[in-house]
């Protein structure tokens, strides 16, 4: 079946009961069971649209198994973890993460490997990349059964769906998805103004101009409401790291990503990536509703260096060619330079009260 397929189904689906929202297009672009754009592909690398931290080095997933068995040892080394990674890609960063964890073998023993993925295709790269390890994989993190747990979610949160308000002069509206009969594309309409829509604009930024976007994504905030839960109530910790804002703001960030290269959000759904900035304020404060404590966000490359990755990349380095050194050394700007990934990038962990500060976050 091809991208246009799924193209004609929306069309359809509008035709019959109206404009969807961004939200349920999204969804549907994303994650449809055979023609969603993560449900037909593997995405990742040079030959797809986009490559994320733990593709570009290896450091970045040992750095994160490193952050985890501080975790586990901290929880007093219980005899066994649940280590949950949310939307795992290729496999790459538990990968890394298991093979750097072998150095205490104790903690290697007590985990329990739980993937949350609703692509076939990646699951079948997931189970290529750890086919020595016992993996299960779940659709959604309800599915994994309670317990002490590490959650580790990158990159995963900007994948999922956002709704997009607009303010109008008479009031908040929702931005849709319709079908423009003229050009018989899709095409963005907005709603009537009202009290709904507006409810669903965060408190501080109701009063913004009008024109103001806002963007809302249910389906993250009900993920980390779970995610908390079960680090409150069942011990562990929670590590998100992706890309997004520090703090509340009016902006619309909705992009299409093929092929390395910014496309149009509408065309040819199914095909292209997209994500929208996550919103880190409002995800700590959905942990701390749950119970939880939150610690950051700082920027990805505060966080990693914190972690040691200066030092993880000078030991590579010493048993490197040179081929390899200048590839550890730009693996590295990558990772942690402002104008690169670490900035705006960021690292957001949450723990049970009383739990302390978890490494590569600032005290106090
Ligand atoms: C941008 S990729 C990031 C992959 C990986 N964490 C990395 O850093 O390379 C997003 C991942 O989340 C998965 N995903 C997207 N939406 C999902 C959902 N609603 N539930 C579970 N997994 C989802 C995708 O299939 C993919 O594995």
């Amino acid at each position: 079946m091809t991208a246009a397929s799924l193209e004609d189904r929306l069309k359809r689906r509008i035709a019959e009961l109206g404009p969807i929202t961004v939200a349920d297009y999204m969804a549907e672009v994303l994650t449809h069971p055979e023609q969603g754009y993560y449900s037909a592909r593997d995405p990742f690398g040079v030959a797809g649209d986009f490559i994320t931290a733990p593709e570009v080095s290896q450091m970045f997933g040992e750095l994160i198994g490193l952050w985890c068995a501080d975790v586990w040892q901290r929880l007093g080394s219980p005899a066994t973890i649940k280590l949950i990674e949310l939307g795992p890609g290729r496999g790459t960063l538990m990968a890394d993460a298991l093979r750097a964890v072998r150095i205490l073998p104790e903690f290697r023993r007590a985990i329990e490997v739980h993937l949350v993925e609703v692509s076939p295709v990646l699951r079948e790269r997931q189970a290529e990349t750890l086919k020595d390890e016992a993996v299960t994989w779940h659709g959604e993190l309800a599915e994994v059964p309670d317990g002490p747990c590490i959650l580790i979610a990158n990159e995963f949160f900007d994948a999922l769906p956002i709704r997009q308000f607009r303010k109008d002069p008479k009031g908040w509206c929702e931005v849709m998805v319709g079908h423009d009969p003229a050009s018989e594309r899709l095409a963005f309409a907005l709603s009537a103004p009202s009290r709904n829509a507006a409810a669903y604009v965060p408190e501080a930024l109701r009063d913004s101009p009008p024109g103001a976007m806002v963007e809302v994504s249910p389906a993250s905030i009900a993920i980390m409401s779970e995610a908390a839960r079960r680090v409150a109530a069942h011990g562990g910790a929670g590590l998100v790291i992706d890309y997004g804002r520090g703090e509340q703001r009016a902006e619309a960030t909705l992009q299409a990503v093929r092929g390395h290269a910014r496309a149009e959000v509408l065309d040819a759904p199914g095909s292209a990536d997209l994500t929208a900035h996550v919103d880190f304020p409002t995800l700590a404060e959905v942990a701390r509703q749950a119970g939880a404590e939150t610690h950051g966000p700082v920027g990805q490359g505060a966080f990693l260096k914190g972690l040691g990755i200066e030092q993880r990349a000078a030991i590579l380095r010493a048993h490197a060619s040179d081929r390899q050194a200048k590839e550890i050394d730009a693996a590295l700007h990558r990772l942690c330079a402002q104008e690169q990934m670490g900035t705006l990038f960021k690292a957001l962990a949450v723990t049970p009260p009383d739990f302390g500060v978890p490494a590569g976050f600032p005290e106090g």
